[in-house]
């Protein structure tokens, strides 16, 4: 029997790529709250939007659920990365439960300003995605009404406000960079007195991310991007990969790939979304492996050195 030498293909890693230090404290504060008071430990949400990581908590006696009422009295539970609305914390400490809490110091620093804003008689206009676990959390920390929620530029274009002169704008720390400094330039164009947030909301995470795989994109016929389809900050990945002119498929992982994807392709990339592990990134390398003779290349794009701090609790 012959044996048909594999196709060559050139392999663009993306970096940075992959867990950011927000994830790295959630799953951290899993892991630990486990060794500290044993299994089960709950868990409110996924603690982050990756399957792999849930399940493997799972394994280690962490239980998830969508509801504080579905957490027994007498036992810790954690919220998620993406943050909670205020009454999750108030509801906990009214039953007597013992809380950690995992929201990503990031999306902690958007909830203060929107308390902020809020006391100065502002109404904020909040640019995210509708039914998003951050946004809930975000607008659970304000009045009802004092917050409304616009997703797209023609949702800037439309949004009408009663005082125009004390607004203010957040955003979605996992948004799209470029979609959202267009819907920004609305708003500001419209709403000339729009108060901005202190620094840019979307996070370090997420604008490095896209920067890395829109440096690789144009370059590649196809781009993988690992992550969940419930992570926003994936799919945006996907979207700036799309519109480099290649092709980009979401996938969770190795088995996910579809070898056929790649017919005719002499250039890959890879990158994989906040929530990804990079066991993960290897498993879908390895899947491209056993068809084609990859060659691999990094390429970087920035460097990262950011660790965020645990709970007191857990120190
Ligand atoms: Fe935090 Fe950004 Fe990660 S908000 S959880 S550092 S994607």
């Amino acid at each position: 029997e012959t044996v048909s030498p594999r196709r060559k293909i050139d392999l663009l890693i993306a970096a940075p790529r992959g867990f950011c230090a927000g994830v790295d404290r959630a799953i951290r504060i899993v892991e630990l709250a486990l060794e500290r008071y044993g299994a089960p430990v709950y868990v409110r949400h996924e603690i982050v939007h990756n399957r792999y990581v849930v399940d493997g908590l799972k394994a280690k006696g962490a239980v998830f659920v969508e509801h504080l009422d579905d957490v027994p009295d007498d036992l810790p539970v954690i919220f998620s990365a993406h943050g909670v609305p205020k009454s999750v914390p108030e509801a906990a400490s009214a039953r007597g439960l013992e809380y950690l809490d995992a929201t990503c110091p990031l999306v902690s620093k958007v909830h203060r300003q929107a308390e902020k804003m809020v006391t100065e008689g502002r109404h904020i206009l909040f640019v995210g995605h509708r039914g998003h676990p951050e946004v809930i959390g975000t607008f659970g920390q304000v009045p009802e009404g004092t917050i409304s929620l616009v997703e797209t530029a023609a949702d800037a274009e439309a949004i009408e406000v009663n005082d125009p002169g004390n607004l203010a704008f957040l955003t979605q720390t996992t948004l799209s960079v470029d979609d959202t400094s267009e819907i920004v330039t609305i708003l500001k164009r419209r709403f000339p007195a729009i108060l901005a947030p202190k620094g840019e909301d979307i996070c370090y995470a997420t604008s490095n991310r896209q920067a890395a795989v829109k440096s690789i994109a144009g370059k590649c016929d196809v781009v993988l991007v690992i992550g969940a389809p419930n992570s926003s900050n994936s799919l945006r990945l996907v979207e700036v990969a799309q519109r480099s002119g290649c092709v980009a498929h979401l996938v969770q992982r190795g088995l996910d790939v579809d070898l056929a994807w790649f017919d005719g392709a002499r250039t890959v990339g890879i990158t994989a979304g906040a929530s990804a592990p990079e066991t993960l990134v290897r498993e879908v390398i390895d899947r491209l492996a056993e068809r084609f003779e990859l060659t691999e290349r990094e390429v970087v794009t920035a460097t990262e050195g950011i660790a965020f701090k645990l709970p007191k609790a857990l120190q």
